[in-house]
């Protein structure tokens, strides 16, 4: 049975029928031709559809929903990879997989709008090169949706302040006493809050650091389902258990991330090889002289440990602690670096190739209209519930 948005319900609707949209808003395409009685027209909500939304109902209907993006801020790292991307990928096959790039949430800070633009081909390219699939995965700019842009307002208006207030980014931002923090990055838990729940995921594959955020985003989601009736899935936040929080090579203290200052600490996934190995033999360990995985005491050899189990189809660290035994770092990190070495080769290869076939704009023209079909209608049923619409579209 189906209900389509016009609030008629069809029944006895093939298995083998295209359906686009999702939930209650799932309707066969061939419904919303007949409804509207010219093919390549708009469905309800004023998205116009086409061959490029129709998901089978086959794939999707029994498949959990995941969503995630990353922010294009600099270049990708292995953290983004292995906390993140990589995850989408083996995810891929088993769930309805959305992977955005957060290109909204990058300039919270200031960005240079050259770099920027290569930064977000980029990051698309290694999206796909990385093994994103278009034809399993959506893969989209968050500035091709609006709706996205729409639903943190409203989302803005129902966080408080004292819940961005406690949000880590932020407070550790102030706490350096960075100056002139903007708007935007205040009130960014808000906007992500409603990139994940404008398309009703099941789970939300991240990184520890940003954990928190998709909590407050169930937290929102909570109260307006409380206030206004149910409006939203309550997504669970999917963090790996090796891998989640990737440490600066030169500081085992903190996270690896894009404002390394140092340039040394951050392994950058279009690094080349040499560099690559550079700084994962230069990589801050201790005088232990023992491969044990302790990241109390010995965090820079657990970093180093965690970047090679994960990349070893999560290897367990007994294994790696007794291939090691009696040998010393030397050795170890070698066999860190060619395995990284072996990973980003087999990236920077396939990165080469979609660069040179021109493909990137298809894909986010692609993945654009099927994340609209979705995002559309809900934002209309959010605004709907709220009494924020006069015209019924
Ligand atoms: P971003 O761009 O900082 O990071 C992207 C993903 O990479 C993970 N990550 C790491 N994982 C392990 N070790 C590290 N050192 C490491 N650094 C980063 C992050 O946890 C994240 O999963 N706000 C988000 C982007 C975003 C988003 C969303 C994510 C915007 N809207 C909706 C999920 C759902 C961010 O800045 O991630």
């Amino acid at each position: 049975m189906v209900k389509c948005r016009c609030g008629q319900v069809y029944s006895g609707v093939p298995e083998h029928l295209p359906v686009i949209g999702s939930g209650e808003n799932r309707y066969p395409a061939k419904v919303i031709q007949q409804l509207l009685n010219k093919p390549g027209g708009t469905a309800h909500s004023g998205v116009p559809f086409g061959d490029a939304f129709l998901f089978t109902r086959r794939r999707y209907q029994s498949m959990k929903r995941m969503l995630s993006g990353i922010k294009p801020t600099g270049q990708l790292h292995l953290g983004n990879y292995i906390g993140a991307l990589s995850k989408f990928v083996s995810y891929q096959d088993e769930y309805e997989m959305i992977a955005f790039i957060a290109n909204l949430h990058c300039i919270t800070v200031p960005q240079d709008p050259v770099e920027l633009q290569k930064n977000l081909q980029d990051c698309v390219a290694l999206y796909l090169a990385c093994g994103l699939d278009p034809k399993k995965s959506t893969i989209f700019l968050q500035t091709d949706v609006k709706e996205h842009a729409q639903l943190g307002y409203i989302l803005c208006c129902h966080t408080y302040m004292g819940e961005l207030n406690r949000m880590t980014q932020f407070k550790d931002k102030q706490a350096h006493g960075e100056k002139n923090l903007s708007g935007g990055l205040y009130t960014y838990p808000s906007l992500m809050a409603a990139d994940i729940l404008i398309y009703d995921p099941d789970y939300v594959p991240v990184g520890e650091d940003q954990k928190q955020h998709v909590e407050l985003t169930r937290d929102i989601a909570i109260r307006m389902n409380n206030r206004y009736g149910k409006l939203f899935k309550i997504p669970e936040p999917l963090v790996p258990k090796v891998g989640a929080r990737i440490m600066s090579l030169t500081d085992p203290s903190k996270k690896m991330s894009k404002s390394d200052e140092t340039n040394k600490g951050c392994i950058y996934l279009l690094d080349d090889l040499k560099t690559a190995r550079k700084k994962i033999m230069g990589a801050k360990t201790d005088s232990l002289g023992i491969i044990k995985f302790d990241p109390e005491n010995q965090p820079g050899v657990a970093n180093l440990m965690q970047i090679l189990s994960s990349l070893s189809d999560n290897r367990p660290m007994a294994d790696i602690e007794a291939e090691f035994a009696g040998k010393g770092y030397g050795d170890f990190k070698r066999a860190v670096a060619d395995k990284v070495c072996e990973e980003l080769e087999m990236i920077q290869g396939r990165y080469n190739e979609i660069i040179a076939s021109g493909m990137i704009e298809d894909v986010l023209y692609e993945g654009a209209a099927k994340a609209r079909s979705l995002a559309a209608p809900k934002l209309e049923t959010v605004q709907h519930a709220i009494g924020m619409e006069i015209i019924s579209k």
